[in-house]
């Protein structure tokens, strides 16, 4: 018998449908893909199923009887849990607090030894036990973040477990801890339900993988009657010829040097250049220091140490505002606090550059090409939304990071520092974002993308630099960029497992 049965679910949004009467079921005891472009649905379904949306018409079916869940309480009461794409921690709270929060309200008075002691053994089950239970979770790192969001959701007991892109954030050798987690939990029965962009996890950890095209269901397929091309076939309707399109730029004289910079705890000596119509890329684990890094260059943190040098001339970027003026740009990691203004439409985040290009001398504004250069991006980058009127808080999670770039390419950067820029976007539009990557290069701009997957380090740059604890690792370059190269040097001689 299946463990979840969900059939007829239809679920819209205004004008939008979002679902329309999808069908999807999973067994206990299997990894089962969801997956789908960018506004496909997939989040959406899954919020229904855990309560969090209510659905028009349908029915849900656990084990095979009939489930009614209309709160998130209710499906966690059916033993649903869900790991949001949006994290849903409370950042002033501890670990300890978040994880066993579903708790706290029941009880009159907290033993905070036993609860932190119930912590840090849960921590320590998923191989975590670096975490302390008694930090405030606004300390910890977007990957540390995720990881006690994946604690709270297994703190109670739980038949079906969502993950909705939980590698997003983290890299390679955490992305390892959370698999060996993941296949345990199937070993024992759990019905996991596993969503994600990236493709060689979906072969590596998943049974089978249902596919949802535009709010219908697509299919559902054994995972190894499939191969790259086929599943990306039935995803997006096309083959994807060159996955990194060929790049011509001319590389040319140094247009960003930084030496010995030093910001925070995180940052202790960097240094690199990068020239004109070049594409570098930053490795290493998270934690090493890389995002510290590129917002210390620009301004947004306070720099202690080193200097920043713009075409041979010393700057110092105190505000993100500074920085700006310099005409350097920063795609930040955290894009949903940092990359966009959620209660603003599509329009306004795109054009909110420094530097709006449709602004004459007079101050005139030529809405009709802003207008016109909106609609060029969307088209290019695939974004899936109502209008460029719709507010960013409606899109789907790939297609506000799309949105988060945007205004970058508006913009006429020199220097543009781009921090997992193709973080949860789908396989179709990733090519789209290296596509326009290489236009920004050809036209001259230098490039400094960080990235925790491999394959675009090696796809997309022409030197790749690693960092560990906050310093150089090591920079490679032409064959040398390889995967078992960027990993020695992101753990170090001494931390290799
Ligand atoms: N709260 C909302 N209000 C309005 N529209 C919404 C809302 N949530 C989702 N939508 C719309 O529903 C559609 C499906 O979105 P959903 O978030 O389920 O996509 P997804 O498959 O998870 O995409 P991604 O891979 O980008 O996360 C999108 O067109 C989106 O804009
Ligand atoms: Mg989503």
């Amino acid at each position: 018998m299946e463990r979840l049965s969900m059939s007829g679910i239809s679920k819209r949004f205004g004008g939008i449908h979002a679902l329309s009467d999808v069908s999807f079921s999973a067994q206990g005891g299997e990894v089962h893909a969801l997956m789908g472009e960018n506004g496909a649905g997939k989040s959406t379904l899954m919020k229904v199923l855990s309560g969090a949306y209510d659905h028009e018409g349908g029915e849900i079916r656990i084990d095979g009887n009939r489930a009614s869940i209309h709160s998130p309480h209710e499906g966690m009461k059916l033993g649903v849990s869900i790991i949001y794409q949006e994290f849903s921690l409370a950042s002033h709270m501890t670990v300890a607090e978040n994880i066993l929060m579903h708790e706290l309200g029941e009880k009159f008075s907290i033993n905070y030894r036993e609860l932190n002691r119930r912590a840090a053994r849960l921590l320590d089950e998923m191989g975590f036990s670096d975490i302390d239970p008694r930090s405030t979770v606004s300390d910890l790192t977007v990957a540390y973040q995720q990881v006690v969001e994946i604690c709270k959701a297994l703190s109670h007991e739980c038949k079906i477990l969502v993950l909705d892109e939980p590698t997003a954030v983290l890299t390679n050798h955490e992305t390892e801890k959370l698999f060996r987690l993941v296949r345990k939990l199937r070993d024992q029965g759990v019905c996991v339900i596993y969503i994600s962009h990236r493709l060689d996890e979906i072969f590596d950890l998943c049974n089978r993988v249902t596919i949802l095209k535009d709010g219908s269901t697509v299919g559902t397929w054994d995972t190894n009657t499939l191969d790259h091309d086929s599943l990306t076939n039935l995803m997006i309707g096309r083959e994807l010829t060159d996955f990194f399109p060929e790049r011509n730029a001319k590389i040319g004289a140094v247009a960003l040097e930084v030496q010995s910079l030093r910001s925070g705890s995180m940052v202790s000596d960097v240094s690199f250049s990068v020239r004109r119509g070049e594409v570098l890329g930053i490795g290493g684990l998270v934690g090493a220091g890389r995002t510290e890094a590129l917002r210390a260059i620009f301004g947004a943190d306070k720099r202690d140490g080193g200097t920043v040098t713009l075409h041979g001339q010393e700057v110092h970027n105190r505000t993100a505002g500074e920085g700006v003026r310099n005409r350097i740009g920063l795609l930040p990691e955290d894009r949903k606090h940092q990359g966009v203004l959620l209660d603003l439409p599509i329009r306004d985040n795109a054009l909110m550059t420094p530097v709006n290009p449709f602004i004459s001398v007079t101050g005139w504004i030529n809405q009709a090409s802003e207008r016109d250069k909106v609609q060029e991006l969307w088209k290019e980058l695939r974004l899936k939304a109502a209008s460029q009127d719709a507010n960013v808080s409606t899109l789907s999670g790939g297609n506000q990071q799309k949105v988060a770039l945007m205004k970058w390419l508006v913009a006429h950067c020199d220097v543009l520092l781009l921090d997992e820029p193709t973080r949860g976007v789908d396989v179709g539009a990733k090519v789209e974002i290296y596509r326009v990557i290489n236009q920004l290069a050809e036209q001259g701009a230098a490039i400094v993308m960080v990235s925790s997957e491999m394959i675009e380090l090696i796809g997309m740059c022409d030197r790749v630099m690693v960092m560990r604890g906050g310093r150089m690792a090591g920079t490679l370059e032409g064959d040398a960029i390889r995967e078992e190269n960027i990993i020695e040097l992101a753990m170090g001689q001494d931390n290799v497992h």
